[in-house]
C-alpha cells in the first residue's frame, strides 16, 4: 500500500469557499481531485466516481464522525450520524410516512392548499422577494405537515432548522451558537412533548405519529433526536432548490417556454438540483487505512465528498455548469448515496415539481427577475440564492 498522502491545499479559504466553490472545484476536477484542504481540515474528493465509492461504502467510511460539533447542537445522536443496522432501524421507524401513497393522497393535497394560500398573499407588479416571501415559508409548513409538527409557525420552524444547522456548523466551538441551538432545543422537545399526546389521541401518517404510535418505538429520545434532523435538514434545500430552479427557468426562457409548453417540471427540478446541489459536501470518518486515486488515506482522516462538484464532473456532463432542462439524462448525486441517500427526495421532488412550479408559473405567467445581478448566491455547506427579487405579473 502506498504511504503518499495526497497533496496538501493552502490556499483555499472557506470564504471563497462559501463565496463561489465552483471554480474551485472545477480546478480540483483536473488537477488534485484528491486534496486536503487545510482550512477545511479535510480530504476533499471532487469526482463523482470517488464520491459515490464513499457513500456506498459505509463500512469503510462511517457517518459517525465524533469530531464535529452536530452532536452537541442537537443534544443528540441522530440517524445521519449513525452507521448498519442502528440506522437502518431509526430510519425504517420514519420511513411511513415519506412512502409514495401517503404523499399522494395526504401530503399532495396539503401542500397544494398551502402553495395556493401562499401565492394569493404575494403582490402583484412590484418588487418582492421570493425567497423570503414564499421559499422558505412553503417549505417550513411543508415540512411541519408532513413531520406532525405543525401547530409549530413557519418562523420557529425556520429559526430552530437555522439554529440547529448554525451549531451543527459551528467548528470553532463558539458559545453563542450553541446559546440557540440550546434554547431551539427547549422550545422543540416542549412541543414534542405535547405533540406526542396529541398523535396518540389522534394518529395520522406523519413522521412524528407514526413514530409513537408504531408497536415497537425506538426510544423516544431517539424520536425527537430525527425529528429534529428532519427539521435541521428539510426546510433549507426545498427552498434553496426553488430559488435555484427558478433562476434557471427565468433566466433561460427558451428553457422555460418548451418547460411550459411540454409540462417538464421534473426536468426543470431535477436539473437545479444537479446544477446547484443543496446539500454541497457531506464528511465520512476513515474506518481503516485505504487509498483513493493511489494516494494513502489513513485511518481516522475525514474525507469530504462534494456532491456540488460530482454533480458538474466533466465525465458525467457536458457543460455541467451550465442550466440545461434538456441535458441527456444522467443520474446525479444531489440526493446522495448509499444507506444515508435522501429520505425526502420523493416528497421534495413532488412538492416543488407537481405543486409549486406549475402553479406559480399558471399563476404569474409574466413573472420576472428585476435583475438577476441583485441575485445573491451563498454557501459551502448548503448553497443557494439568499434573495430571489421578482416583479409578478
Ligand atoms: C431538494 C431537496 C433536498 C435535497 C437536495 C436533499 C439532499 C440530501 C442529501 C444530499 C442527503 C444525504 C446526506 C449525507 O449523505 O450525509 C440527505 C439526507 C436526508 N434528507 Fe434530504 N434533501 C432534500 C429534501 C429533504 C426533505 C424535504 C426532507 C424531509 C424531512 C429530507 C430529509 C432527509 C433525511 C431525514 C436525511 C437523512 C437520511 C439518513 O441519514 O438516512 N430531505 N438529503
Amino acid at each position: 500500500m502506498t504511504s503518499e498522502l495526497p497533496p496538501l491545499d493552502e490556499q483555499i479559504s472557506i470564504a471563497d469557499l462559501v463565496s463561489n466553490p465552483y471554480p474551485i472545484y472545477r480546478r480540483l476536477r483536473a488537477e488534485t481531485p484528491v486534496l486536503r484542504v487545510k482550512s477545511v481540515g479535510r480530504t476533499m474528493l471532487t469526482k463523482a466516481t470517488d464520491t459515490r465509492y464513499v457513500k456506498e461504502n459505509a463500512q469503510l467510511f462511517s457517518s459517525n464522525d465524533p469530531n464535529t460539533p452536530m452532536r452537541r447542537a442537537f443534544r443528540a445522536h441522530t440517524l445521519m450520524r449513525k452507521d448498519g443496522e442502528e440506522h437502518r432501524r431509526e430510519r425504517m421507524a420514519m420511513a411511513p410516512a415519506f412512502g409514495a401513497k401517503v404523499i399522494q393522497e395526504h401530503w399532495i393535497p396539503a401542500y397544494r392548499e398551502i402553495a395556493s394560500a401562499y401565492l394569493d398573499r404575494l403582490p402583484v407588479g412590484e418588487e418582492v422577494d421570493l425567497f423570503a416571501a414564499l421559499s422558505a415559508p412553503y417549505a417550513a409548513r411543508g415540512l411541519a405537515i408532513l413531520l406532525g409538527t405543525d401547530e409549530a409557525t413557519d418562523e420557529e420552524m425556520q429559526r430552530w432548522s437555522q439554529h440547529l444547522i448554525d451549531g451543527a456548523g459551528n467548528f470553532g466551538w463558539a458559545d453563542a451558537p450553541f446559546v440557540n441551538s440550546d434554547k431551539a432545543n427547549d422550545e422543540m422537545d416542549a412541543l414534542f412533548d405535547r405533540l406526542v399526546e396529541k398523535h396518540k389521541a389522534d394518529p395520522n401518517p406523519s413522521a412524528l405519529s407514526v413514530m409513537v404510535n408504531a408497536d415497537d418505538p425506538i426510544e423516544r429520545s431517539q424520536i425527537y433526536a430525527n425529528i429534529k434532523i428532519a427539521i435541521g435538514g428539510g426546510i433549507n434545500e426545498p427552498r434553496d432548490a426553488l430559488c435555484t430552479i427558478l433562476y434557471g427557468l427565468l433566466t433561460n426562457p427558451d428553457q422555460l417556454e418548451e418547460v411550459r409548453r411540454n409540462d417538464d417540471w421534473k426536468l426543470a427540478f431535477e436539473e437545479g438540483v444537479r446544477w446547484v446541489a443543496p446539500i454541497q459536501v457531506s464528511s465520512r470518518l476513515v474506518m481503516e487505512d485505504t487509498e483513493i486515486r493511489g494516494y494513502h488515506i489513513p485511518k481516522g482522516d475525514t474525507v469530504m465528498t462534494i456532491q456540488a462538484s460530482a454533480c458538474r464532473d466533466e465525465d458525467l456532463f457536458e457543460d455541467g455548469e451550465n442550466y440545461n432542462a434538456y441535458r441527456p439524462p444522467q443520474s446525479h448525486q444531489a440526493f446522495g448515496n448509499g444507506p444515508h441517500f435522501c429520505q425526502g427526495t420523493h416528497v421534495a421532488r413532488r412538492a416543488l415539481a407537481d405543486v409549486m412550479l406549475p402553479m406559480i408559473f399558471e399563476r404569474f405567467p409574466n413573472i420576472r427577475l428585476t435583475d438577476p445581478q441583485k441575485v445573491v448566491w451563498s454557501g459551502f455547506g448548503f448553497r443557494g440564492p439568499i434573495n430571489f427579487p421578482v416583479i409578478l405579473g
